[in-house]
């Protein structure tokens, strides 16, 4: 059994509380949706203020849904649409203070105002997207954009399905 305990209330210090229990929990484990579900289970409990947390899987071709909390979700994402396209296609971060502002946001849970995509590649290999949504807007600072690519570059391997 795992047990963690994130008390940690500066954003810089919860990532990396984070990432050690995401690597604590992920070690040793190759099966990469069992990863996923449990590092989606970790961001949602740690992070305050989250309406959804979790995967798309890169398929080749689109976004796939993956492991994640919060309310069910759309389930396949072409890489030219909405944030987690952006972040999957340029493989660049996105922080999206206002998503009512960004072009081609898709909705899948009204209540989200603010989103952060973090691309996972592995290798040169595209193998998918964390995506965090709050319903507060401007919810994520530059250092969760940061904790959350660190978090992501230390355990992305263990996130990667076989092809
Ligand atoms: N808002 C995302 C879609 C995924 S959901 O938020 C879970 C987007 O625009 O890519």
């Amino acid at each position: 059994m795992y047990s963690f305990d994130f008390a940690a209330t500066d954003p810089v210090t919860l990532w990396d509380d984070l990432a050690s229990a995401a690597d604590a929990i992920t070690a040793g484990e190759a099966d990469a949706v069992a990863n996923m579900a449990n590092v989606a289970a970790l961001i949602w409990q740690a992070v305050p203020d989250l309406n959804w947390a979790g995967f798309y899987r890169f398929d080749g071709t689109e976004l796939v849904l993956g492991p994640f909390q919060g309310k069910s979700a759309c389930i396949r994402i072409a890489l030219d649409r909405g944030v987690c396209g952006a972040a999957a296609r340029t493989r660049t971060t996105q922080r999206v203070e206002d998503v009512h502002a960004f072009p081609g946001h898709i909705a899948c849970d009204a209540a989200s105002r603010s989103e952060l995509v973090v691309p996972m590649v592995v290798g040169d290999r595209l193998i998918g997207v964390l995506d965090l949504d709050s319903p507060l807007p401007g919810r994520f600072a530059a250092d969760d954009a940061a904790g959350a690519e660190k978090l992501i570059g230390r355990i992305a391997a263990r996130l990667a399905e076989p092809r």
